[in-house]
């Protein structure tokens, strides 16, 4: 029985330590996101910042679809688009996505979509005004309860 359990102590140590190596990150994201929609609801971000996250964010996810002056390919062309002008709508597609467009809702927090919503609304040539985390804390919030 001791000499057993001799064999299966280390086996038992070694699987704690992978299983919390694993959990680990996950639970500091998570904090890391609390910690972020804290802050988001806290103060508004200024619009030159929003502006430049959203660029950032809009050239990595949003410019293959829809151009990287919102000119349009498979996504429509977002220059002049009047429907940007309804904040919670646009901000839904962006968590949602609709049958060609994939949600991201998932990958982006409030700030990163309210971010990449101010820079296409106040980008090529629009001028519908920025969106607060805020915003999009409170589109979020009925589907994520
Ligand atoms: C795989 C292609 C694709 C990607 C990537 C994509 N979109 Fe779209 N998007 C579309 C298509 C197609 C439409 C229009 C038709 C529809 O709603 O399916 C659209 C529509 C939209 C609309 C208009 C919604 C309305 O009210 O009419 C907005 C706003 C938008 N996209 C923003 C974004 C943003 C911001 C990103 C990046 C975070 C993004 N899209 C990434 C394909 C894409």
């Amino acid at each position: 029985m001791n000499n057993l359990w001799k064999i299966l102590a280390p086996a038992v140590g070694v699987t704690g330590v992978v299983a919390a190596a694993f959990a680990a990150p996950v639970g500091k994201e998570a904090v890391l996101q609390t910690a972020g929609v804290q802050l988001a609801q806290a103060a508004a971000v200024d619009v030159g910042t929003l502006q430049s996250e959203g660029r950032t964010i809009f050239n990595r996810d949003c410019f293959e679809c829809h151009g990287r002056n919102g000119e349009g390919s498979n996504g429509i062309k977002l220059q002049g688009y009047a429907n940007l002008r309804a904040a919670p709508q646009v901000v839904g597609q962006i968590l949602n996505g609709s049958q060609y467009m994939p949600p991201f809702g998932e990958a982006l927090n409030d700030r990163q979509v309210a971010a990449v919503a101010t820079y296409i609304r106040t980008n090529f040539g629009n001028s519908f005004g920025p969106v607060q985390p805020a915003e999009v804390t409170s589109v979020r919030a009925p589907a994520a309860r």
